[in-house]
């Protein structure tokens, strides 16, 4: 999804934006562009990327210490230079970036050309622009008054930031279901889509919530509403550790990410499992654990990889928790007007924090009376800011846009919770939840060792990384691993492939197997074992390419796969976490030697922030 930095202050802005435009390039991208006031407002944009903004501006002299920019990932209107933000007003009044989408657009674009506006570009976002700079012309207002006028005509989502000719030292930033964070320097001050862009400078942040408005000068900000309340200022004060947005001595973001699992993972459960390992505490839910435990149902909303974790969840809170659990994809669920009751609880899993289905399906979920629970990695972002309560995954920043860390922690956060509802609602034993939480209290150690098997696991990889499609297989917790193996591979390496319960196989899937398709299998001990060992035989019978992950010392299907990659042995419930590291990494080295863009793969961003 697109970027969004703006800054004011004492220095020259323009190093401080193009930097906060590279540092936001995970989020994806198709164009660029940069707009300073420097005696002017400059604008200078195109498509492509930052590096040939950077090569635009090159010979200007962009002075200034005030401007903003911005990455655009198109909706409306192709990616080209004119459709790049940002975009000016026609009478030269405003100049804005734009993240979201302003559904009504085509409507406000028509009354505005009754009143003799042209446009230069296809987007809703110039549209917007017109709108701030008619209401400013015909009103005789002030900039954030033409703005807030402006925006109770919108229909849709925005994270803007608007500068004005007449008003040279202020940025103007608003939000309506795309997010815009507010750092706080000293004497400086900055805006972006997410904290990356702002936190080598401060860590202090706002997070402004939808319809807020943040006028800012080097003065000091104003917070309001579209109504013109003063709103109340929340100051966050995030993990300013430069070291989470730099890959150090990894080539991509996504394997440092990878690598951090163990890290990662204990830190989601650090501070939540006692010494003794004998008890859980979840703070940030022990409020509404007597209603999560008589819950009669548990709703999990989520997209992509978020979905996985959540399926993984089914299988922990159904087992353990002896809870019904229903997963939805949250595109669907917000549209399908499901049949909701204050009995319901609704867990949304998002990394971001901002993806805009979820966000909508708990928002309609919330009207209808259903407790509203988040497990999240963005601190301040907007669905936690909507939930009654939550988790937050520590996992830290994930910049890479196909998720790894973010998900072994969602799927730690689910295990805590199931684990600790068990024993709350007397489902298991003292001893089998002490044992559990040793297990999960292993698993960092455990994916360590993973990890120590990089290169063999690398060597696989090589194996397939000219496939055109591949199928991956696993059964009961192991299932969710399987369709989370297939995303992987299929949106970094651009590769087709399929996620299936094994048993699947018989119903339609076998058709496809040949001597040209790689079949994944997770064939790790548990209750399925003999399962899936027959159907391995079914597809080594079709001659099919069987790559299986085993538990360690497996000597049954070493004999029968093609390869075999080893993980240490553990809780059937806490597999998930071990088994698809080896996934992370096969998809990983197949996408780098397809000359893959690991980080930022074609047209995916790292937080879908529109429909
Ligand atoms: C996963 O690798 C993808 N980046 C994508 O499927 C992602 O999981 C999905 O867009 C949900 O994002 P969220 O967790 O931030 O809500
Ligand atoms: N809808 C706007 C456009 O297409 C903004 C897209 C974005 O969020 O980057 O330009």
């Amino acid at each position: 999804m697109c970027g969004i930095v703006g800054y004011i202050g004492s220095r020259t802005a323009y190093p401080i934006i193009i930097k906060g435009l590279q540092r936001l390039e995970y989020r994806g991208y198709d164009s660029a562009g940069i707009a300073i006031n420097d005696n002017e407002i400059k604008v200078y944009k195109c498509k492509g990327k930052v590096r040939d903004l950077e090569l635009l501006t090159k010979q200007k002299p962009i002075g200034g210490t005030v401007g903003m920019g911005h990455t655009r990932w198109a909706t409306h209107g192709a990616p080209n230079d004119c459709n790049a933000h940002p975009h000016r007003s026609m009478h030269g009044k405003f100049v804005i970036i734009h993240n979201g989408i302003i559904e009504n657009y085509d409507h406000l674009k028509k009354q505005l050309a009754k009143k003799g506006y042209t446009f230069e570009s296809e987007t809703d976002t110039e549209v917007l622009a017109n709108l701030i700079e008619n209401f400013y012309l015909d009103k005789k207002v002030d900039a954030e008054t033409a703005v807030k006028l402006a925006l109770t005509k919108v229909i849709g989502a925005y994270g803007l930031v608007v500068m004005c000719a007449d008003e040279p030292d202020k940025l103007i930033g608003c939000r309506k279901g795309s997010p815009l964070v507010l750092g706080i320097g000293e004497g400086e001050y900055f805006l972006a889509s997410d904290s990356t862009p702002i936190i080598e400078y401060t860590d202090k942040m706002v997070y402004l919530n939808d319809e807020e408005v943040v006028v800012v000068t080097r003065e000091g900000i104003k917070l309001t509403n579209l109504k013109d309340e003063i709103q109340k200022l929340v100051v966050t004060q995030v993990d300013a550790n430069i070291d989470n947005i730099d890959k150090g001595q990894f080539e991509h973001f996504m394997l440092k990410e990878i690598h951090e699992q163990p890290t990662s993972i204990y830190d989601t459960f650090r501070g939540r499992i006692s010494l003794d390992k004998r008890h859980i505490h979840l703070g940030g839910i022990a409020d509404v654990m007597p209603r999560l435990a008589q819950a009669k149902r548990i709703i999990i909303v989520a997209c992509g990889t978020s979905y996985h974790a959540g399926l993984v969840g089914e299988y922990l809170f159904e087992e353990f928790a002896r809870i019904s659990v229903e997963v939805e994809y949250a595109s669907e669920f917000r549209y399908r007007n499901p049949i909701i009751t204050p009995d319901d609880v609704i867990i949304a899993i998002s990394q971001s924090g901002e993806t805009a289905d979820t966000l909508a399906a708990i928002r309609m979920a919330k009207q209808q009376g259903a407790l509203i629970l988040g497990i999240c990695n963005v601190a301040g972002s907007s669905i936690p800011r909507e939930t009654h309560a939550g988790i937050y995954t520590h996992a830290g920043i994930e910049i890479g846009v196909a998720s790894t860390k973010a998900f072994t922690a969602q799927v730690v956060a689910l295990t805590m919770m199931a684990f600790s509802l068990a024993k709350k609602r007397n489902m298991i034993s003292d001893e089998r939840y002490a044992a559990l939480i040793n297990g999960l209290v292993d698993v960092p150690s455990k994916i360590e060792e993973i990890l120590l098997n990089e290169k063999a696991i690398k060597a696989i990889a090589t194996e397939y990384k000219n496939a055109t499609n591949a199928i991956y297989l696993g059964r009961g917790y192991l299932y969710p691993v399987a369709l989370e193996g297939a995303l992987k591979l299929k949106e970094i390496s651009y590769i087709h492939a399929e996620g299936y319960p094994a048993a699947e196989m018989k119903h339609g899937p076998i058709a496809l197997i040949d001597q040209n398709m790689p079949v994944f299998v997770l064939a790790t001990k548990d209750k399925y074992y003999e399962k899936v060992v027959n159907n391995i035989q079914e597809v080594k019978a079709r001659n099919g390419k069987v790559i299986a992950i085993v538990s360690e010392g497996d000597d049954t299907i070493a004999h029968m796969a093609d390869q075999v990659i080893e993980v240490p042995d553990c809780d059937e419930a806490l597999m998930p976490l071990l088994a698809v590291v080896p996934l992370q990494i096969i998809s990983y080295y197949i996408a780098v030697m397809r000359g893959c863009n690991v980080d930022q793969p074609r047209n995916l961003a790292k937080s879908v922030t529109v429909e």
